[in-house]
């Protein structure tokens, strides 16, 4: 397996999909293929998984690190809000099972051509998708002060938004902003001091903003949650794995409203988090938090 990202809540996420041998999946986030490749050891001998990722590095680690599947495993390079439509033009089957691990994997935010860490420098690019026109650079440069403020506060929860937003505007009308650590450094001039000594580092909130902006995390997955619960078989499982507060909650929202439908019930009452020992081994999963629901 590909060492550069490990998957997190793996044995909770595949117990509490409750595969078995023959089910169809679909993984709207496949990355490196982690959960992927536990998911097909599970539905062996014939489960066939479709793994949507938007990301060609991803895909290839996914392609590689799957291999041993052949033609169960296959992996497309689509944005998971049209599973619906995609998993039409595959004449896919029912699905029993879907996994959506939001966010990026370690693969993206570990190679800084891809600007999305403010640890090392790089052009700010920060998408998933090297197709799409807008990157985090665009907005920087040319969205509003308004709109600068309100991602930052909305998308980031940065409660400095307006103080960083003028910073910025003010920034480049000296010079366009292209880098990572030149923004951390338009970010470290906007914060008072002691702002700069806090326990989480304060270019946090900003680059999570402009990450969400950037690839409109929240808007896919609002679309993506009722045509995933449709596409599903009815007994099927769906299961969401989130990193902050905003996608949780978007995730929980979902579910209650459709609990009181009755058009699911809950496997997970509160949300399933990571053991201190899978903390300790990887940091990245001390905020995940996991939800699962099973379609009536
Ligand atoms: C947390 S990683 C998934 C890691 C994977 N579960 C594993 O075990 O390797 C999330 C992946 O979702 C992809 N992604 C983000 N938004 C997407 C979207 N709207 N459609 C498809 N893939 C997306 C990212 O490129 C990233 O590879």
């Amino acid at each position: 397996m590909d060492p550069r990202h490990i998957p997190v809540l793996l044995s909770e996420t595949i117990e509490g999909l409750s595969l078995v041998p023959g089910d169809n999946a679909v993984d709207c986030t496949v990355g490196a293929g982690g959960h992927a490749e536990a998911i097909l050891d599970r539905t062996s001998p014939d489960g066939r998984l479709l793994g949507f990722d938007l990301d060609e590095a991803a895909l290839d680690a996914a392609r590689s690190n799957l291999a041993r599947f052949g033609s169960r495993a296959m992996l497309v390079c689509e944005n998971y809000k049209d599973a619906g439509r995609v998993l039409q033009t595959f004449a896919f089957g029912p699905v029993h099972a879907a996994l959506l691990d939001l966010g990026f994997s370690s693969i993206e935010i570990d190679d800084p051509a891809r600007g999305f860490s403010f640890r090392a420098d790089g052009p700010l690019d920060m998408r998933y998708d090297a197709k799409q026109a807008l990157t985090a650079a665009e907005i920087v440069n040319g969205w509003s002060l308004d709109e600068l403020a309100k991602i930052l506060w909305d998308y980031g929860e940065e409660r400095l938004a307006r103080k960083i937003a003028a910073g910025i505007v003010q920034a480049r009308r000296d010079a366009r902003i292209v880098g990572t650590l030149q923004l951390v450094d338009v970010i470290a001039h906007s914060v008072p001091a002691y702002y700069r000594r806090g326990k989480i580092h304060f270019a946090t909130r900003t680059f999570q903003a402009l990450r969400i902006a950037t690839n409109d995390e929240l808007g896919n997955l609002r679309a993506a949650l009722p045509a995933l619960l449709d596409m599903l078989a009815p007994g099927g499982r769906l299961a969401v794995i989130s990193f902050h507060s905003l996608e949780d909650r978007i995730v929980k929202r979902f579910f209650q409203e459709q609990l009181k439908e009755k058009k699911v019930s809950l496997r997970t009452k509160r949300p399933i988090i990571a053991s201190a020992e899978e903390i300790k081994s990887n940091s990245r999963s001390r905020s995940a938090k996991l939800r699962i629901a099973i379609k009536i």
